[in-house]
């Protein structure tokens, strides 16, 4: 089955990247897609934004509305509000559905206990490139499989790399590809800022740093480079890589980074 009924619960930040990575693959998704807030009206505007000549959105009346005009229920709402969502509709919730979660912390197991055993329950970890189809989408599997865990692994798929990984591993995870966008994005800022201080305007600092962004990333996945062949390649001896090179190694910026993301794993585990 590919044709998926896919219901979020929730229409915040990650659920509107998730439905416009989706709707932008494929137009005629957004007329699959149902939709819930609180109250706030994010879900109406997400409908509106994405909804065209080939469906819109589907605004569902309740959570419990939702669920029963579905298969895959994706819940993106706060970790905290995960188990007062679950409790709300899991008389409803049945081994025909597909329950997912990008709730960060939020365990299989913690899904499962207020579901039946025989209910598909998958989390998800994703970053926000999802919203370009170029997210990172770690995922692990509950106990319980059905004939709807192919076809959602493989529209999660539309969005991005999808990684298997083990759930104890997700907190790492979550620092390194969730909270990641923030740390490339203070990076390439940062390289923004050179660019101004080193005599280039604003536009052509932050056009060379971007496309250098990509290119570098490029050679290390289709050039299946390591970072260190990539760095020699750049780095001839007393020129101007290995003079920046050595600043930024006395600055610790590696160390900064590994301490960051130590930290930010930490916090994960603190939080889930
Ligand atoms: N943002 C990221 O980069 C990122 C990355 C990975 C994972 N995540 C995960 O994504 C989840 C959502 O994060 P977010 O940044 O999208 O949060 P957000 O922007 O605050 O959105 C949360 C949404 O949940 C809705 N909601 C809360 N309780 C609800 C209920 N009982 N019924 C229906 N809707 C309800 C809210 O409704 P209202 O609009 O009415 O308030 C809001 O639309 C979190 O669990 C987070 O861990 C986020």
């Amino acid at each position: 089955m590919t044709d998926l009924r896919i219901g979020l619960i929730g229409s915040g930040n990650m659920a509107a990247a998730m439905v416009a990575g989706w709707v932008t693959d494929d137009p005629s998704i957004a007329g699959r897609i149902h939709l819930t807030d609180r109250g706030s009206g994010r879900a109406a505007a997400l409908a509106e934004a994405v909804g065209g000549e080939h469906g819109t959105p589907q605004l569902m009346s309740s959570n419990r509305a939702l669920v029963d005009a579905v298969d895959l229920v994706l819940l993106c709402v706060k970790p905290t509000d995960i188990e007062d969502v679950l409790r709300e509709v899991s008389d409803l919730v049945e081994a025909r559905h597909v329950v997912a979660s990008v709730a960060a912390g939020v365990q299989t197991a913690t899904m499962e206990n207020l579901l039946d055993d025989d209910v598909p329950v998958i989390r998800l970890m994703p970053n926000v490139p999802v919203r370009v189809n170029a997210g990172t989408i770690v995922y692990a599997l509950g106990r319980a499989s059905s004939e709807l865990v192919g076809p959602t692994l493989e529209l999660i798929a539309r969005l991005g790399a999808t990684v298997e990984l083990q759930e104890r591993l997700f907190d790492a995870a979550t620092a390194l590809s969730g909270s990641g966008p923030a740390f490339f994005g203070l990076v390439v800022e940062a390289f923004e800022d050179a660019a101004i201080v080193s005599g280039l305007s604003a536009p052509i600092g932050r056009e060379l740093a971007v496309t250098t962004m990509v290119g570098t990333a490029e050679m290390l996945t289709r050039g299946n480079l390591s970072c260190l062949d990539l760095r020699r390649m750049v780095t001839s001896p007393g020129g101007t890589a290995a003079t920046g090179l050595a600043h930024l190694e006395r600055s610790a910026v590696r160390g900064s980074i590994i301490d960051a993301v130590v930290a930010a794993r930490d916090r994960a585990r603190e939080l889930g």
